[in-house]
């Protein structure tokens, strides 16, 4: 967010105008992406480029996904309707994003340089404002990106976490621009004016997805969590402004958050361990063993000259317990083989939890693997029942309860 949030003109209900800044990196083949999207999603994009990013993308393309005309350095010295280009683009737009943002663009943009079209309608723009870096590792971790990154975010903009993997330059490594996908998410939750109530700017840590506990080099016990779950509550967190941070054990795609992808029930304690210090909310989505074998062989066990194999399951950590500390709201779920609500009431006593979230994984159609899901959110003052429902909803029902918690501590 740009220092002063309020627009120069109060926009109308129906204003959807994004206006996208392209600079010229390499990643420009996913703007296009990106642009066609918020089209789509009925947003008005509103593209500006750089010099730079027309050697690699002609406006011609920008203008006939958007559907609607281009500026650059050149329109910029032409009037329009009594205002400067800069300033009238800032006045249109209700969000403002910079993908893909080069290291010259955020550079510009953190020194408050303005000497070209993106850059002064970055300075000329009042709201919220999301940039998605992408450029090769070394240029990425140099001190003066980082620099510019953290005084860009300090600003209250939004810097979309790169992603790691193959980069255009021939090397690996952290530099890939967020998927277009996750950037629109970005835009959704900006235009979504949601981020004022009891969740926005907490660090809320969700877990996601069934732990895998070595039994060999190749075997381990499992179990079929998705992860949908938990993915569903780290989405709704953060379209209600939090700053998330996802532990899960399966990997995800456009995500516009942190997430970090673990294997095993300890190295899920160790994560969550980690990131709760400076949290204020854990939610224990993930379907944690109960019980790891006590030693994982190094090789293979082979079944040859074998008449049966006897594994010794020693008990896992108990993340939620171990994670208790004073002012951390913490989340559980109960997933119970039956309408077993008495026990969810039991366990909630037992772990001390603010809300425990029972379902029951027998019931037709819902939890474990499925898209939906039925729930009761056990809170100190009451139980919510969510009829069967999409994830999404169970998890903003979930969301409204710790939200509840949130503004009684507050
Ligand atoms: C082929 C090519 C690819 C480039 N890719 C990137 C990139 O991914 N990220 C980046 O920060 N700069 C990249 N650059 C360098 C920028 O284009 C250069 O710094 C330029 O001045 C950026 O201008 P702008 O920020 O005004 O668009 C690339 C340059 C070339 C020639």
């Amino acid at each position: 967010m740009n220092p002063d949030p309020t627009p120069a003109t109060a926009p109308g209900a129906g204003d959807r105008t994004v206006l996208v800044g392209v600079s010229g990196g390499i990643a420009i083949y996913k703007a296009v992406e990106l642009v066609r999207r918020l089209a789509k999603e009925g947003f008005d994009p509103l593209v500006v480029e750089t010099e730079a990013a027309r050697r690699f993308v002609m406006p011609l393309t920008f203008a006939a996904v958007a559907q609607s005309a281009v500026l650059d350095d050149d329109t910029a010295w032409q009037a329009s309707g009594g205002w400067f280009q800069h300033i009238e683009a800032a006045r249109q737009a209700r969000v403002m994003v910079v993908a893909p943002a080069t290291a010259n663009t955020l550079a510009k943009m953190a020194a408050g340089i303005a000497d070209n079209l993106l850059t002064a309608t970055y300075l000329a723009f009042r709201g919220p404002v999301i940039v998605a870096p992408t450029m090769n590792w070394a240029m990425y971790e140099h001190p003066a990106t980082q620099a510019n990154l953290a005084q860009l975010a300090a600003r209250g903009v939004e810097v979309l976490a790169t992603e790691r993997g193959d980069l255009a330059c021939g090397e690996e490594g952290s530099g890939r621009m967020a998927a277009p996908e996750a950037i629109v998410s970005a835009v959704r939750r900006a235009f979504a004016r949601r981020s004022a109530g009891p969740l926005a700017g907490r660090r809320v840590v969700v877990t996601a997805g069934g732990t895998r506990e070595r039994i060999d080099a190749v075997r381990f016990i499992g179990n079929l969590s998705s992860g949908k779950m938990g993915r569903a509550v780290a989405d709704e967190a953060y379209l209600r402004g939090a700053n998330v941070l996802l532990v899960t054990t399966k990997e995800q795609d456009a995500v516009p958050y942190e997430v970090k992808l673990v294997e095993s029930a300890d190295e899920m304690a160790a994560a969550v361990t980690q990131a709760t210090g400076s949290a204020d909310v854990l939610v224990m989505t993930a379907a944690v063993a109960d019980f790891k074998p006590r030693t994982a062989d190094q090789g293979k066990i082979e079944r040859a000259e074998r008449a049966s194999l006897t594994l010794e399951l020693v008990p896992t950590v108990d993340i939620l317990s171990a994670a208790a500390r004073p002012g951390l709201v913490r989340v559980g779920f109960a997933a119970e083989a039956g309408p077993r609500l008495a026990r969810a009431r039991a366990k909630k006593a037992a772990k001390g939890v603010d809300l425990l979230v029972f379902n029951d994984i027998l019931a037709a159609g819902v939890g474990i693997g499925s898209d939906e899901n039925e729930i009761t959110i056990i809170a100190d003052d009451g139980e919510t029942h969510v009829p069967r429902a999409a994830k999404r909803v169970c998890a903003a029902a979930i969301a409204d309860a710790v939200e509840r918690v949130l503004e009684v501590r507050a």
